[in-house]
């Protein structure tokens, strides 16, 4: 884990939500309770994508844009381009080794995560795609073959992170969601709490609904906040 980031950046708030009207008040909610967002599909296809990427901006907000790229690598090489520049901190792109060659080759001043296995995923999915191997072993070697390509890190689960940490050192950084704020037991097997994504080695943690949904969205932040504080050695 990288002890340089600050604390109250390793919260990244994904904003899933219709439109960029509820994007501008769910920050405006928050406050300075939340420093870093993630904005991805659902707000792009609301046509106002970069207008909201320029209010984070001024707002001296952290932005990661989760967009997935995936196409040849030319073309994933220029929509990554296209990002430099903007105040971008975080692209996803999803790939093989050229994909993700050419987006570490043109990602300017964005760092790009890589993201290996999506996780919704399965077994059967996998096996329908030609895929015969460990999902595990097939996430932690996209993992290390991005880390070499001169990708910046990896979106992975909690229990994931563990081993990403322990196999790729600390020169590349582990962003995990699928957050629970509290620890519970029901069949959501692949989520974890803030300390315990921390205690695997992520460097940063990325939460929406437990925000969004709250019945006091900025008091979630802060309490999540506090518990990230309370969790860094
Ligand atoms: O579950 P929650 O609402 O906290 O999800 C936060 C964000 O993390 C969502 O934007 C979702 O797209 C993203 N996510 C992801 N990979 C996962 C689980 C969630 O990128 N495995």
């Amino acid at each position: 884990m990288a002890n340089s980031i600050p604390v109250e950046e390793r919260l990244i708030v994904a904003l899933d939500v219709p439109t960029a009207a509820e994007a501008r008040a769910m920050i405006d909610t928050l406050g300075d309770a939340v420093v870093f967002y993630k904005i991805g599909l659902e707000l792009f296809m609301s046509g106002d994508y970069f207008e909201l990427l320029d209010y984070l901006t001024n707002q001296h907000k952290k932005i990661f844009v989760d967009l997935k790229f995936f196409d040849v690598p030319a073309t994933v090489g220029r929509a990554v381009a296209q990002l430099n520049g903007r105040g971008v901190t975080f692209a996803t792109i999803h790939g093989n080794d050229s994909i993700m060659r050419a987006a570490a080759e043109n990602k300017g001043d964005v760092q790009i995560l890589a993201v290996t296995v999506l996780t919704s995923l399965d077994r059967g999915d996998l096996d329908d795609l030609g895929f015969s191997c460990d999902v595990e072993k097939l996430v932690l070697s996209r993992a290390k073959r991005a880390c070499e390509i001169g990708c910046d890190g990896v979106v992975a689960s909690g229990h994931e992170a563990k081993a990403m940490r322990e196999q790729l050192g600390h020169n590349f950084m582990v962003v995990t969601p699928g957050i629970r704020p509290v620890d519970n037991d029901d069949d959501q097997k692949r989520v974890v709490t803030p300390a315990q994504a921390f205690e695997n080695g992520a460097d940063y943690i990325v939460v929406g609904r437990p925000i969004r949904d709250a019945d006091d969205p900025r008091q979630a932040a802060i309490e999540l906040q506090a518990a990230i504080a309370t969790a860094l050695p």
